[in-house]
Order: structure tokens, then C-alpha cells, then sequence
């Protein structure tokens, strides 16, 4: 009975130390839960505040890292991007890096250069690059109705051969042509058409013309306008780049230009920049050579 009493005495004291054990769990396990993080919790202390900042690091300094990691961004323009991207707010960033190396920040025909290289056959000549009046390619040979430089001819030439196969005929119709005839054209211009002369037709020496590596192609000798929609006109855009051609004025840079479409006029740079051009499917000569041709 003694016995009993003892063991019952002991089994309450396991009790009564089981049941604290128990609630010292329960009390670990509720202090645990509310000061474990909770999932949204957790996230938004990893990318809430924290996104937030590296947001505002992105926003304020953003443009400046993508600009800076492109293999063209020149850092002495850096205030000139920023001036640009401030003028035009819907411009992409890398954009404006191409646009400003290419000088469209720039006022057309004020703020030009004269070109020191005008042979090269990469030239970049538009209406912030100027050719020197008295430059005259020293290799033009005669192709067609005109004369071209040699290597520019014997492409167009090659191409033509090719055309010919697949039914298509044209012709080189206006190759080479001096500062003093470009002058001739332009003035000429000027007087009957003062207000759009200066979309279709370039200045003295801000021509492609001068370098007898740009030809006006048409299926017989007549107005240019007459080669547009044909299917010639289509065959020459989607094949020239193979022959070292582009076709150098359409609709869609026009804004880098200055001048509307003209299907008719290619321009010779060479097979591989061609090619290159093509399958970056970069539109204007301006974009490419700021890209990979400014270092
Ligand atoms: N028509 C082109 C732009 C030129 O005059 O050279
Ligand atoms: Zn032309």
C-alpha cells in the first residue's frame, strides 16, 4: 500500500514534469512561429527594399551602365548622350550612343568635316561628311552610260551577270559624278523644288557620287523613279549585300539620312562589311559604321 502510495506520488511528479516539458515545447514552438520569416516576408526583404534600391541604383545610373558596356561607347561624348536622351525620351539608350558617334546630334551641313581619307573604300560621306572639292577617285573605269571605280564596277558587274540569269536586266545609269556636275544637279534642284531639294538630292561634295563607289541603277536609262516597285528593285535589295552593295537611302532611314527612299542607289563597301550589314539588319550605313567602323 506504501508501495502504491509512493508510486503514485512518483507518477504524479512525471506527470507534472511531462506536462511542463510539454509546454516549454509548445512555448518554443509559438515563439518560433511568430518570429520565423514568413515567405513574403523573406522576399520582400531579399528583392523589396533591397530591389528597390538596386531599381533606384538602375534608374539613376541605368543608362549609364548600358551605355558604358557598349563596344562603340566613346566616354568623351558621355554629356552629349545625356543631352540627346534628355531631347528625344523615348530613344533607347544604345541607340543614342550610335546616333551622337554618328553626329545626328549635329546640325546637317553646319557641323560637318572634311573627310582626310576620301579613297577609302568604307568612306562614310553624308551631310556631316564632306569630301574635298578637288577629289577624284584615280581608278574610275567606264560601266554602262558612266564610270564607276574599278572595284565598285567589276562587283556591279558580277551582279548584273547574276540578274541576268534570273531574268532581271538593269543598268548603271549614274555612277561617278564630280563636286562641279553634283553642284550643277543641286542648284538646278534648288531653283524649281527650294523647299525638298535637300531630301533627294546632296550638296557639292556631301555626295556618294564624288567617290565612284555609289551608282544609280534603273532597268533602261530613263527617270529614276521608274525602277521603284519593280522586280529588279527587289532583287537588288535582297541580293546586293552579296555583291559588296547596299542599297544606301530607304524609307526606313530616312530620318538618319536626310533623304527620302531611293531604291536605285547603291553604294560599294565591300563584301564583308555588306554581308555584315545584312545579317545585323542594320538599315543605315550611319548605324553600321558608328558601330564598327568609328575606332
Ligand atoms: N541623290 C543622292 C542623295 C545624291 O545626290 O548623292
Ligand atoms: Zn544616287
Amino acid at each position: 500500500m506504501r508501495y502504491c502510495e509512493e508510486s503514485k506520488q512518483n507518477r504524479r511528479g512525471s506527470v507534472r514534469v511531462a506536462v511542463i516539458a510539454l509546454m516549454a515545447v509548445l512555448a518554443i514552438v509559438a515563439l518560433a512561429f511568430a518570429f520565423w520569416p514568413r515567405d513574403e516576408e523573406q522576399s520582400s526583404e531579399n528583392s523589396g527594399a533591397g530591389e528597390k534600391s538596386t531599381d533606384d541604383a538602375g534608374e539613376k545610373s541605368g543608362a549609364d551602365t548600358s551605355m558604358s558596356s557598349l563596344p562603340y561607347f566613346e566616354p568623351e561624348n558621355q554629356s552629349r548622350y545625356d543631352a540627346y536622351l534628355a531631347q528625344n525620351a523615348t530613344l533607347a539608350p544604345d541607340d543614342a550612343v550610335w546616333m551622337v558617334n554618328a553626329n545626328l546630334d549635329k546640325v546637317r551641313y553646319v557641323d560637318y568635316v572634311v573627310i582626310p581619307d576620301p579613297s577609302d573604300l568604307n568612306v562614310l560621306v553624308n551631310k556631316y561628311n564632306q569630301l574635298p572639292a578637288d577629289y577624284v577617285p584615280d581608278d574610275l573605269v567606264e560601266i554602262d552610260q558612266t564610270k564607276m571605280k574599278a572595284v565598285a564596277a567589276e562587283a556591279l558587274r558580277k551582279m548584273q551577270a547574276d540578274a541576268k540569269t534570273a531574268g532581271l536586266t538593269f543598268i548603271a545609269q549614274s555612277g561617278y559624278r564630280s563636286y562641279s556636275y553634283q553642284n550643277g544637279l543641286y542648284e538646278g534642284y534648288k531653283k524649281t523644288d527650294p523647299e525638298g531639294a535637300d531630301t533627294y538630292s546632296a550638296r557639292p561634295g556631301f555626295s556618294e557620287h564624288q567617290t565612284g563607289l555609289a551608282v544609280d541603277i534603273n532597268k533602261t536609262v530613263s527617270d529614276l523613279s521608274d525602277f521603284v516597285g519593280t522586280p529588279e528593285a527587289d532583287w537588288v535589295y535582297g541580293n546586293a549585300y552579296r555583291y559588296g552593295f547596299i542599297v544606301r537611302y530607304t524609307e526606313a532611314n530616312t530620318d538618319i539620312t536626310g533623304y527620302m527612299s531611293e531604291p536605285w542607289h547603291i553604294r560599294y563597301i565591300g563584301v564583308a562589311h555588306a554581308t555584315k550589314m545584312h545579317d545585323e539588319g542594320i538599315d543605315s550605313y550611319e548605324e553600321y559604321a558608328a558601330k564598327h567602323m568609328s575606332q
